[in-house]
């Protein structure tokens, strides 16, 4: 979809039946949303009620061109309309596509930085929304804007390779050296996210693929009634928002392989024990940089809930993953190989693997 077609669909809310035709030619599908998670459309839900309402936009970098933007960046195409008010952040980005009430800063978000960045810009103490997708220490930055500032929203993206109740969390808070050291070795899971935001007063209201939203507690019955009495748990809203969804595979084509975390054909302990092994989490939990916790209690930093149980194929995984260090892609083909068969393209990616030697494409982490 192009981004002169997304900004027409943003347009109206009375428009989103008859656009939802033309949806059904795009890969991201309409159905089993509702208006709170839509990944296109969620966030007119949130801003129906005070239009006027101010963003805070940490990670802001919009590219019009790039498919799906609507569907995945909706937050930076509402800041382009002159009545928007806000704040938009990001560190390669110079943002002069924002409206007029939006300040802009093209920087690094440090944690440590962001109360006085707040005060610099005059944002007020209880914005509409907070929007953070920056893909390091995200939950540490948010954790930082919620000490000083109470948004009604909070929207994060996830790391949607760990599944509720596995927690996957980049959570410190002193992130100054933090490299990305694999490219799944960034931000934070959702159950690390419902963990951190519970006890500053959030609640989660759903998932959108790798997207989650949350809402001020004193403003959840409210989201609650138009949701059909109840928020969802953690797993209920992954389930529904990514790993149910019908278009999951279509939307997000690189995470194919990656459904031996989250396939719930597969027994709990063998998923969370590929899982713990998946070397863009062993890296980073290595490095001390983030935290991987199987099965977690409801506290953050994540802590288990419960002794830990092996499945039979816990020393197979591992041995897998120490022949590929800094291969994850690698790994999740060989552990899905083992779980679910070989297939053709497995016999050759071995072969290619056998004729370039082993470990010839440390760059291809994925
Ligand atoms: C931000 O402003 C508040 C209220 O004026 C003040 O108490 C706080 O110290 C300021 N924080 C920073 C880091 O400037
Ligand atoms: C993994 O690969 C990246 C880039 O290819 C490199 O910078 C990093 O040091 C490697 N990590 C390890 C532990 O080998």
């Amino acid at each position: 979809m192009s981004g002169g077609q997304s900004l027409r669909c943003l347009v109206g809310a009375s428009m989103v039946a008859l656009a939802a035709a033309k949806f059904s030619s795009s890969v991201v599908a309409s159905r089993g949303w509702n208006a709170w998670t839509h990944p296109g459309r969620w966030l007119e839900r949130v801003m129906r009620d005070k239009p006027d309402g101010y963003i805070i936009n940490f990670g802001a970098h919009l590219n019009l061109n790039a498919p799906r933007t609507m569907y995945f960046d909706p937050v930076s195409v509402w800041q382009r309309k002159k009545t928007a008010r806000g704040l938009a952040v990001d560190a390669d980005d110079d943002m002069k596509w924002t409206g007029p009430g939006v300040a802009r800063r093209t920087t690094f978000i440090e944690p440590a930085g962001v109360a006085a960045l707040l005060n610099e810009t005059r944002t007020p103490p209880k914005p509409r929304l907070l929007k953070v997708d920056i893909d390091s220490f995200d939950a540490v930055v948010v954790i930082a804007v919620l000490e000083v500032r109470s948004p009604d929203f909070v929207y994060v993206e996830i790391n949607e390779r760990a599944p509720p109740p596995t927690c996957y969390c980049n959570d410190r808070t002193s992130p100054r050296s933090w490299r990305r050291l694999a490219n799944d070795a960034y931000g934070c899971s959702l159950q690390g996210y419902v963990n951190a935001l519970a006890p500053r007063g959030y609640a989660l209201v759903g998932v959108a693929f790798n997207n989650a939203l949350f809402v001020r507690r004193d403003l959840a019955v409210e989201v609650a009634q138009d949701i059909g009495g109840r928020l969802p748990t953690a797993a209920e809203a992954f389930a529904a928002g990514y790993a149910k969804r019908p278009d999951r595979d279509a939307v997000f084509p690189w995470n194919v392989k990656k459904k031996i975390f989250y396939d719930d054909q597969l027994p709990l302990d063998v998923r969370l024990d590929a899982m713990e092994h998946y070397p863009s989490f062993a890296l980073s939990v290595d490095a001390n940089q983030a935290t991987f916790v199987r099965e977690a209690d409801d506290s953050f930093p994540c802590r288990s809930a419960v002794p830990e149980t092996h499945s039979p194929h816990h020393e197979l995984f591992r041995s897998l993953a120490d022949g590929t260090t800094n291969h994850s892609r690698q790994y999740v083909a060989a552990v899905h190989d083992v779980l679910y068969g070989k297939g053709p393209a497995a016999d050759q990616r071995a072969k290619a693997r056998d004729r370039r030697g082993k470990g010839a494409n440390a760059g291809a982490v994925v």
